[in-house]
């Protein structure tokens, strides 16, 4: 009496085909609830059904946005409609399309660009609603139609640029990585942007050498981190950068060799002192990018890697003729499209220093999906050193 009630109440011919089903789903739903006493009519089924819960959400990506009954479903970090706050919810376990593998992920990395794309300011944001979430690791456990590998059951790292806040996700074959077994989950999560940036901006686009001295800013964050191990293992004199005696002390683990206080120090004083800098890896831009530009020795190349501090630095082009310095962009999330062998290579020879014992990623935190909001409260508050994680488990 109660359903017809309110069927009689609703004017359907406002609705959409999907809206209709949608709503009907839901009064099937209620009805249930009612029947069975149930608090929460979303969960009812999943507590009858064992394992298969149902969901009447829109899929995130392209080629799935059907409005789909009886799914199972899953949990997932998601901006729901455009400009709309990101949340974790419910969502249908995604089917992998052809050329795609399906992996039950383990753990995802969070990155400073998570911010940005919440922000509405990051350079590429899928259209929504779409998961977030760069990069992240798991195993595979379903293939789309003519995908060859990896085979099912393989461990993997994947980097999408989005997608990895979930406890599945759908992606192209090629956009993962097998991993070696010596190399956790929470590792592999924490890995491939922040290393793969480090070593192609580093060894293939400013040509580091050994003996050179280098200029980390941002040292004890996600790609600074990295980018000193990285540094050290190529043989440069390594300076690091960042905000206080604790971050500079993981700075000083990793391997910097003099270390510069962000929040007290001079920079441009400290790197004169030490004679110069001939590359400047820089993730924060706006004074500090200032400072290590008028540290830079004549010959020096600057690696322009991101602006954490929100400003973007403006550069004197007659100072970059007179001192014979080199600016250099650098994004690596585009190589492995318009130039993947070269970030292919990088990520070999960076899996053979990890299992050689060269890097390891620093992980200052690990938090549950749930706590995803918390997680990224970490790094928009400077609280974070090395890498922060999100696992499934
Ligand atoms: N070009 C690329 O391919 C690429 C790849 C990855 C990341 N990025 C960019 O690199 C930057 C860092 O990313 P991430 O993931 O390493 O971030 P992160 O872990 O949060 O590290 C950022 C670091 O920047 C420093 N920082 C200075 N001023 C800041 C401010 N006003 N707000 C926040 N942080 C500030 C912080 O160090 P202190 O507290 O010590 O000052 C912090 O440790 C971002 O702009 C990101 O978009 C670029």
């Amino acid at each position: 009496m109660h359903l017809l009630k309110i069927l009689l109440k609703t004017r359907l011919h406002q609705f959409s085909h999907g809206k209709i089903l949608q709503l009907a789903y839901k009064l099937m739903l209620k009805a249930f609830s009612m029947q069975f006493g149930s608090q929460n009519a979303w969960k009812t089924p999943a507590t009858l059904m064992g394992s298969t819960r149902f969901a009447t959400f829109p899929n995130s990506n392209a080629g799935r946005n059907a409005l789909t009954l009886y799914e199972e479903i899953m949990r997932a970090f998601q901006i729901p409609t455009k400009n709309a706050p990101a949340v974790v919810h419910d969502i249908p376990k995604p089917e992998p399309l052809p050329g795609e593998v399906r992996v039950k992920i383990a753990a995802c990395g969070l990155n400073f660009a998570d911010l940005l794309m919440i922000a509405g300011k990051y350079q590429e944001i899928p259209e929504a609603p779409f998961t977030l979430g760069l990069e992240a690791a798991g195993v595979v456990d379903a293939i789309g139609e003519g995908t060859d590998a990896p085979p099912l059951g393989t461990r993997v790292a994947v980097f999408n640029g989005y997608g990895g806040l979930a406890e599945y996700g759908c992606f192209p074959a090629i956009c993962t990585v097998e991993l070696p077994g010596s190399m956790s989950f929470t590792e592999a999560a924490a890995f491939q942007i922040a290393y793969g940036t480090g070593h192609v901006a580093l060894d293939y686009k400013a040509r580091l050498q050994p003996g050179e001295t280098l200029l980390v800013l941002g040292a004890a964050g996600g790609v600074g981190l990295a980018a000193v191990e990285i540094g050290k293992h190529m043989g440069a004199r390594v300076i690091a950068c960042a905000r206080g005696a604790d971050k500079l002390a993981i700075a000083a683990k990793a391997g910097a060799d003099h270390l510069i206080d962000a929040s007290s120090g001079d920079i441009l004083a400290e790197c004169k002192a030490l004679g110069g800098v001939d590359v400047v890896y820089d993730p924060v831009g706006g004074d500090q990018f200032r400072a290590a530009f008028r540290a830079c020795r004549p010959d020096a190349r600057i690696l322009c890697i991101g602006f954490a501090s929100g400003s973007v630095p403006r550069i004197p082009a007659n100072h970059l003729l007179v001192k014979n310095i080199s600016v250099i962009g650098f994004y690596w999330g585009a190589y492995p499209r318009f130039k993947p062998d070269v970030v292919t290579k990088s990520l070999e020879t960076l899996l053979q220093w990890h299992a050689d014992g060269h890097i390891a990623p620093h992980i200052s935190h690990v938090l549950q999906l749930e706590q995803v909001q918390d997680a990224l409260e970490l790094l928009r508050a400077r609280k974070s050193t090395g890498k922060v994680v999100v696992t499934t488990g």
